[in-house]
């Protein structure tokens, strides 16, 4: 007999994704170029994303840009809601393209086009009944930003940010209740570039920056948090956090400490400051025994205490391995970090590990810390799909990999966890984050592109795409 699990009944089910990864048309309505812009895809992104040298600038003649396209929502949205209407979707998570409400990001009006758009998508979102959860960052800061003022290191960006974020609040106020601040917010301590918008240099100052930077954006999501609450009756902001458990290898007690120290510094600084509204004591050892020294200005520590996020939301891929004392070999790769093999678990195509169980630890971790309410706003395997000959995509192994991670939920909802949804990453086929492909696909719903451009663009149905509905129409009773 199969155990029934029980999810609230106002549960958000849904999907996720990122403007810069499905909507296109990086050139229209009066959109500025971003950062994921000029991001070429394969290989080279991900030696980019770890600091290689690199200008910003676009090279057509040496690279492909699968972003500058996506999958086109920007003209498709309509018939992409419809689709996600009829799996019984209750919430979608997109973002917002930074750059296409403030195309160089420091202007002091905004770009009406860009606003006109999303009005459009939320009215579309809100005729199914789908409610909105829009990131209000998510890896595609204005491009000059990064070239005027070098990223998130500059102070001015708090200012730029809190406009951008007073411009949205002021414009959707009656159409999205759900918000959150920075994508993955913590990623930044590995890569930098996506999310402060700046190369990490040399060893020295790399942490120096990518903190004081870090402190920029914890004091820019706290001015969001204040701005909302004034601006929005019944909003609720919250913080997204990459979230690996950390496992230490073996029993080996310096092991222990190192995945204690590894997982604090990793899963947790960040979420403190933005749940807590301070920096934990771990934080002062590691920023000295790492020189690092954050400027921090008179009322930035007050505002960080008085205004905390009203919900934690994560992506969970894999849970994370680490050992002290490591060769080259013994390493696997992953969603920004990678660790250590488990050598209990099995992975992706890409290495990513697969650990249904280390979500339910990742609910419990996190419930545990904060008592606040916990969202899964990016969960989901990417995958090789083929199409068949009759035009079926039997996608049994994300379908496997989906149930698995739901029944985690499930159990963490049993021991006692409060967590409002869960939307799954990619829920129509898109961009990869790391390496720019269109192969490495998540979705319900197949999109016909392949990693050079090529492709119709037709939207197909993949098997999972029933089975999901079926999830959502139960309430999670069928999976
Ligand atoms: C998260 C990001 O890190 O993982 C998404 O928030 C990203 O933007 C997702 O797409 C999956 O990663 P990838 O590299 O497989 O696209």
């Amino acid at each position: 007999m199969n155990k029934i699990y029980h999810f609230p009944s106002e549960f958000l089910w849904g999907g996720a994704t990122a403007a810069n990864q499905l909507e296109g048309a990086y050139r229209e309505g009066g959109k500025g170029l971003s950062i994921a812009d000029v991001l070429p895809g394969g290989k080279v992104r991900l030696e980019l994303l770890a600091g290689a040298s690199f200008n910003f600038e676009i090279d057509k003649e040496k690279y492909v840009y699968p972003n500058h396209d996506g999958i086109d929502f920007y003209h498709r949205y309509k018939e992409d809601i419809a689709l996600f209407a009829e799996m019984g979707f209750k919430a979608f998570r997109m973002s917002i393209a930074w750059s296409r409400i403030f195309p160089n990001g420091d202007e002091l009006t905004p770009n009406e086009e860009g606003l006109k758009f999303y009005d459009d998508v939320f009215d579309e979102l809100h005729k199914y009944g789908i409610e909105p959860v829009v990131t209000i960052s998510h890896y595609e800061m204005p491009l000059h930003l990064v070239k005027a003022y070098g990223g998130w290191k500059n102070r001015k960006l708090i200012s730029f940010f809190e406009r951008y974020a007073k411009t949205l609040f002021e414009r959707y106020k009656d159409k999205v209740k759900y918000w959150l601040t920075f994508n993955e917010i913590n990623g930044a301590i590995h890569f930098p570039i996506l999310s402060l918008g700046f190369l990490p240099d040399n060893k020295n100052t790399r942490l120096q920056h990518i903190f004081q930077a870090l402190h920029h954006q914890f004091v820019a999501s706290s001015l969001a948090v204040k701005a909302a609450h004034e601006m929005i009756p019944d909003v609720k902001v919250g913080c997204m956090l990459i979230y690996a458990p950390t496992y230490s290898f073996d029993c080996h007690p310096e092991n222990v400490l190192h995945a204690l120290q590894e997982g604090r510094i990793f899963n947790y600084l960040c979420g403190d400051v933005q749940v807590r509204g301070e920096y934990p004591a771990f934080a002062k050892r590691f920023f000295k025994e790492n020189g690092i020294e954050i400027n921090i200005h008179d009322g930035d520590l007050e505002l960080l205490k008085q205004y905390p996020v009203d919900f934690i939301s994560f992506s969970y891929y894999m849970s994370r391995t680490v050992k002290k004392e490591k060769s080259p070999e013994e390493m696997t790769s992953g969603n920004i970090i990678g660790g250590v093999k488990n050598p209990f678990l099995k992975a992706s195509d890409w290495g990513w590990e697969i650990d249904p169980i280390g979500l339910r630890i990742a609910l419990n971790e996190l419930y545990d810390r904060y008592q606040k309410p916990l969202f899964v706003v990016e969960n989901g395997l990417g995958a090789y799909d083929k199409v068949e000959e009759d035009g079926s995509i039997n996608d049994d192994y994300r379908i496997d990999y989906l149930r698995e991670h739901i029944k985690a939920m499930g159990e963490a909802i049993e021991d006692g966890v409060e967590l409002i949804g869960y939307t799954s990453w990619g829920c129509i086929d898109l961009v990869s984050a790391s390496t720019g492909e269109m192969s490495k696909r998540y979705g319900f719903i197949y999109v016909d592109k392949d990693d050079q451009g090529n492709g119709t663009l037709e939207r197909r149905k993949k098997k999972s795409f029933y089975w999901y509905k079926r999830v959502i129409e139960t309430n999670g009773k069928e999976i």
